[in-house]
């Protein structure tokens, strides 16, 4: 008799959501995720109360299509009144928990710079097919980086533009994406996606960096100030693509890999404050990089051949 109220009840908030539009199961995770934090000082989580998660809960964005939770944006450092009324910024401790995969179609995870939440990130957070975003930085994240991280892909339509700088243009990477798109299949494979942001800068980090982030699609990757080690894989190709990869303030050591050189692009890239060694390899990306993305390490020489 439970089970069969329990069932009408689910039913009936099925089909309340889908009159007003908003996620009853969306919302559980969303109030179970924020049960894993304390946040003392400004009350960000005061507004996620009542039944519609999707609108005026602080940081909370859904897809108009869908009415699923896209973005969580949760940052202690900002703009917002909230801020200036407190006259501080945001302080934030507890853990990031796993309930916040059970969001599905999360598209972009921000809850940067609060400097107290620790644990380690969910592995399951590997599980989400729509991630693009996923910046954690200046918190204590502890452990290491979950090596599907790099698995994590998602292309969509709109995002196939901006994703492809007209400059330079990833097109046999994403060849198969485009085919796939253009042949109308919209139920889009895990392997098309991208994640194109991996933000985990200023945290506690450690073990050696997992190959599958540099040759995934991730397009912009900083992993400065953590307790990496290790060399840095040699397997970058050309493919490879980046804006920028900071691994700044770290313990890497091993070598600078040669296969940089091959790699179609990479706007930006900082090894400074590690112990790498040897010499710094001509060609680019090293042409156009300065000096101070190789200060602070054991014994690197050779220098960037920056053209005036
Ligand atoms: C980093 O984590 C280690 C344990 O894994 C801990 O001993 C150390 O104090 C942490 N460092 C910081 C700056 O929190
Ligand atoms: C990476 O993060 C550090 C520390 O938060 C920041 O100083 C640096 O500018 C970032 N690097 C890039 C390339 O954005």
């Amino acid at each position: 008799m439970n089970r069969l109220c329990s069932t009408i009840l689910e039913i009936l908030l099925d089909v309340i959501s889908t009159v007003n539009g908003f996620p009853p199961s969306d919302r559980a995770a969303l109030l179970a995720f924020k049960a894993a934090l304390h946040e003392p000082h400004l009350g960000i989580f005061d507004s996620w109360t009542g039944t519609d998660c999707c609108h005026n809960w602080y940081g909370i964005r859904c897809d108009a299509e869908s009415h699923k939770v896209a973005d969580i944006n949760l940052r202690g450092e900002s703009q917002d009144p909230i801020f200036e009324r407190a006259h501080r910024t945001g302080y934030m401790t507890g853990f990031i928990s796993p309930d916040i995969c059970k969001l599905t179609r999360l598209s972009s995870i921000t809850i940067a710079d609060w400097k107290g939440i620790t644990g380690e990130i969910p592995k399951c957070i590997t599980t989400l097919s729509f991630l693009r975003i996923l910046d954690l930085i200046g918190n204590k994240i502890l452990g290491e980086t979950p090596a599907d991280i790099g698995k994590l892909q998602r292309l969509t339509k709109k995002k196939i533009s901006g994703l492809i700088p007209r400059k330079f243009g990833r097109l046999r990477m994403l060849s198969r994406a485009f085919e796939q798109f253009i042949g109308g299949d919209s139920s889009f494979s895990r392997e098309n996606a991208v994640l194109s942001t991996l933000n985990l800068d200023c945290n506690n980090i450690s073990g050696t960096i997992p190959t599958t982030l540099l040759t995934s699609s991730i397009g912009s990757l900083n992993l400065s100030r953590n307790a990496l080690e290790g060399k840095i894989s040699e397997d970058f190709g050309r493919r490879s693509y980046f804006t920028a990869i900071d691994l700044a303030y770290n313990k890497l050591s091993g070598s600078i890999p040669g296969t940089l050189v091959v790699a179609y692009y990479i706007g930006h890239l900082d090894l400074s404050y590690n112990h790498i060694c040897g010499l710094i390899p001509a060609g680019e990306p090293f042409d156009h990089l300065e000096a101070s993305s190789f200060t602070h390490n054991d014994c690197l020489s050779g220098k960037p051949h920056r053209a005036c």
